[in-house]
């Protein structure tokens, strides 16, 4: 049997590890929607279409169609896979970087609103 002290100790040192494991957890997870929403309408949605379908204003007259993020090709992907491709763009192609005037929070909350938009129906 351990002492009355150290057993606390134990007891202590046990919470404040999980109360530490949550809050690391907390600032990594939930990416604002909202705000990923807006950037998303300001940003992509010319090319990506307003609710992800790959048919914005712009698209027909690309020489690359626009993702649509409801395929299967593009739903697949992982989240970092698809950071990357917001984050440096793709050669050839009118998806351009967008390091540089989105900060990395904000790629962060559109790739999730992306994500929300890949959920749902037309
Ligand atoms: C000028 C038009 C245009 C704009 C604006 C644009 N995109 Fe794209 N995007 C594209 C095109 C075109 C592709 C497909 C490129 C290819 O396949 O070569 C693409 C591809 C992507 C992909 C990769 C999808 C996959 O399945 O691999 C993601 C993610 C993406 N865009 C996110 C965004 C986000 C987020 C924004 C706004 C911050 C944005 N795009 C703005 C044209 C655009």
């Amino acid at each position: 049997m351990m002492p009355k002290t150290s057993r606390t100790l134990v007891f202590a040192a046990g919470v404040s590890l999980l109360l530490c494991t949550l809050s690391v957890a907390a600032q990594d997870l939930p990416a604002d929607l909202p705000r990923g929403k807006a950037l998303y309408q300001n940003h992509c949605a010319s090319c990506h279409g307003q609710t992800g379908w790959g048919d914005g204003p712009t698209a027909a007259s690309l020489r690359v169609a626009p993702a649509n993020f409801h395929l299967f090709r593009s739903f697949l992907k992982s989240d970092e896979e698809l950071l990357r491709t917001i984050e440096h763009g793709i050669v050839f192609s009118p998806m351009h970087a967008w390091t540089g005037s989105l900060t990395e929070g904000q790629m962060i909350d559109v790739l999730a609103y992306v994500r929300l938009l890949s959920q749902q129906g037309k």
